[in-house]
């Protein structure tokens, strides 16, 4: 079946995944319908829909409120709408005319759909595009506006352009899983019934935030982690951006997603367009699991930069020395790094200006001459000469007051005249929007990758927007919401490409910006400051709910954790890390020989393993709040082995842990422990499960590495 099938006669489009059709119809008012998203439907199927009666009319509804895939308000509809505009004369909304459409097979296999509609009065038109792959069913939506007048039609507002709304079947019931935030608190996991109403997910931060992420899953509250069907979307933007799920008396629900805050405008010149960014759905059986499984495939396989690479074992530097820095430290500490076989050793704030502590120096951006005076050359030679990448840490778009820079260019941060400038650790946001500051900055960083040979940046981002303006840009002001992400992801792209060989981290105080946008052109996310075993079970949970493994930087620190003061096993805070990309953050210079000895040996396991963790499918065996025991199973892609991570808080009465059950292993195969070398039939794992032997203390943990035998 093609990946989309038109129907001229009905205005038909069935946009088909493997596993799934989203409708589309164009009505007699010219209005875009959302009619399916669900299993699979033939053209011929979904024009069936057409002839069935829309149950519950009332004389008082438009039976099409609710159901526009595109709503551009107006006429007697007064649900959510997806885009909104203002013509210069004080005219609101758009009446659109379909006027073509036209499919586009790109290389990599996809094929884009684009509607183009005009307004029957105003100069302006909407392409909504939609881009189907036949091996997923994810679908990536955006739109461009075009103002396709002159200078005597004047600018059009543009109040609001969502990515995509899409259009949910009636389910009856629905629940919204989404996750929540803060600083050190991350990704937590929030399922809750849908409220009738508007229901907004948002950031007004200038970044994605750690309050709330942009995206969105929808169930009829009967879905589990291994059965039942999952609506969602996720949008690729690293500014402001709102979510808005909707559900209507009428029982009709929508999601609906896009860059931009209340009441931020943009103004659309003659001549001018709008490109949103993507916002990508799916409809998925099998689950919140499988949900999961098709993100993860679809970040690993269309979304990051090097998917194929495995992510090194790296160390950082910061909880061991926060800003207390120099050569000799940090060589000190990359050689008790390399002993336990790091790959990638990280030099975090503080070696630059006059950072000695958080007021002072940033934005200039060269190394500390007391702390590094031969600059960084010395620190990398060894770190290289051990057999390790280099990798430092950056917050480009920052500046404290006390610096250089900011002495030289104060006008260069976001501000309004006559306001006070709230300062968030010391430091006030410069306006990336501004070309001249985005190509300075890019003078500054790409100047450091050429004179050092810097394998991975972590790319820092610690304070949110505020203040928000631009003196000079009065025409569109709030433009900069946008322009400061586009700056940022042109200029981590032209980095990229300048530097082949470089890797990025991106992180904003932790998981403040995470998202399927950064994720294009970044390697990895500091998912949390919060590094506490127990706590990451938790955020690791939500994180997962979306984003792979893959991509979540997790680090072994000392005990007590130094945020929380709680203190956990070593095997356990390894083990907790071993379900991302391991990372080791502690003093390693307060740490016993038995616990260098002990960590080499785990580093060298989750060697073993990360094949499966990073890159293979991940399957939650017992998720968070199913008890006191944590389990996630990694298979590889060809189903020949699997590791199994268990970690459990606490024994209660002495009882043992229950067998895990395994997934997607072949039962008549059987699979060798790399450990102990007891061999399982699949048959048996399937279905009685994996014997666990947890050790009877509290925070007790395993790693199972299971390889099937050749026949
Ligand atoms: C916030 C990050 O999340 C930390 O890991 C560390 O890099 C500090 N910034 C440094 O200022």
């Amino acid at each position: 079946m093609p990946s989309i099938a038109h129907d001229p006669e009905h205005r038909l489009w069935v946009l088909s995944g493997p596993g799934s059709s989203y409708v589309l119809h164009l009505d007699d008012g010219h209005r875009l319908r959302g009619l399916h998203w669900g299993p699979v439907l033939t053209l011929e199927q979904a024009a069936s829909l057409l002839e069935r009666p829309e149950p519950g009319r009332r004389s008082f509804e438009d039976p099409a409120d609710g159901t526009l895939d595109l709503d551009t308000a107006g006429a007697m509809r007064y649900a959510h709408a997806g885009v909104q505009v203002r013509f210069p004369d004080g005219v609101r909304d758009l009446e659109p005319r379909l006027i073509g459409h036209e499919q586009t097979e790109h290389p990599d296999g996809s094929t884009e759909l684009v509607l183009r509609f005009a307004d029957h009065h105003y100069p302006l038109t909407l392409d909504a595009h939609y881009r189907v792959h036949p091996t997923t069913d994810v679908i990536e939506r955006h739109l461009v506006l075009r103002h396709t007048g002159t200078d005597a039609d004047g600018p059009v507002t543009v109040v609001r352009a969502d990515s995509a709304t899409w259009v949910l079947p009636r389910l009856g019931e629905y629940r919204l899983s989404q996750v929540r935030g803060q600083w050190s608190a991350e990704t937590q996991l929030n399922r809750t019934p849908l409220p009738y109403g508007e229901l907004v997910l948002t950031s007004r931060r200038g970044t994605t935030g750690h309050q709330a992420n942009p995206w969105a899953m929808v169930d009829d509250g009967r879905t589990g982690e291994d059965h039942g069907a999952v609506w969602s979307c996720a949008l690729a933007w690293s500014g402001s951006w709102r979510l808005t799920a909707q559900r209507l008396p009428t029982e009709r629900v929508t999601l609906s997603a896009g860059f931009g805050h209340d009441p931020v405008t943009w103004e659309l010149q003659p001549g001018g367009e709008l490109t949103t960014p993507v916002c990508a759905g799916a409809y998925t059986e099998g689950g919140f699991g499988a949900a999961s499984r098709l993100w993860h495939r679809h970040v690993l396989d269309r979304i990051l930069p090097h998917p194929d690479e495995l992510r090194p074992v790296l160390y950082n530097s910061w909880e061991a020395t926060e800003f207390d820095i120099d050569v000799t430290g940090q060589i000190e500490l990359a050689e008790r790094a390399a002993a336990l076989g790091v790959e990638l050793f990280v030099m975090d704030d503080g070696w630059f200006g006059s950072r000695t502590h958080d007021a002072a120096g940033l934005g200039d951006w060269t190394p500390n001459p007391a702390r590094f005076p031969d600059g960084l050359g010395p620190l990398i030679d060894r770190v290289h000469d051990l057999g390790m990448q280099f990798g430092l840490w950056v917050e480009p778009e920052m500046v404290n007051p006390d610096s250089d820079l900011y002495r030289a260019h104060p006008d260069w941060v976001l501000h309004h005249p006559h306001r006070h400038r709230t300062e968030h650790r010391n430091q006030l946001v410069l306006n990336l929007a501004r070309p001249d500051v985005a190509a300075w900055l890019h003078g500054q960083l790409d100047d450091l990758l050429t004179k050092n040979a810097i394998d991975f940046l972590k790319w820092d981002m610690n304070r949110p927007f505020t203040e928000a303006g631009w003196p000079g840009a009065e025409a569109d002001p709030d433009r900069l919401w946008i322009d400061h992400v586009r700056h940022l992801y042109a200029l981590l792209d032209r980095l990229r490409a300048d530097h082949p060989g470089l890797r990025i981290e991106s992180c904003s105080s932790g998981g403040g910006r995470l998202d399927l946008g950064i994720l294009a052109r970044t390697d990895q996310v500091w998912t949390s400051d919060n590094t506490d075993a127990l706590d990451r079970i938790e955020i690791q949970h939500g994180f997962s709910q979306l984003y792979p493994a893959r991509v979540m930087g997790a680090w072994v620190t000392d005990s007590p954790n130094s945020y929380t003061g709680r203190s956990a096993p070593l095997d356990f805070r390894f083990h907790t890390a071993m379900t991302g990309v391991l990372g080791i953050g502690g003093d390693l210079n307060r740490w016993t020989e038995a616990e260098l000895a002990r960590a080499a040996e785990l580093v060298a396991a989750y060697k073993g393993v990360r094949h499966l963790v990073q890159l293979g499918e991940q399957y939650r065996l017992r998720p968070l709040g199913d008890g006191e025991l944590s389990a996630v199973q990694y298979v590889a892609r060809d189903g020949r082995e699997c590791a199994v991570i268990a970690l459990r808080r606490s024994r209660h009465f002495g009882h043992r842990e229950r067998s895990l059950p395994l997934r997607a292993l072949d039962p008549a195969a059987r699979y060798r422990d790399t450990a102990t070398g007891t061999l399982h039939h699949g048959a048996v794992l399937l279905s009685q499960g994996l014997p666990l032997d947890l050790p009877a203390d509290d925070c007790a943990s395993a790693l199972v590495h299971l390889v099937r035998e050749q026949t």
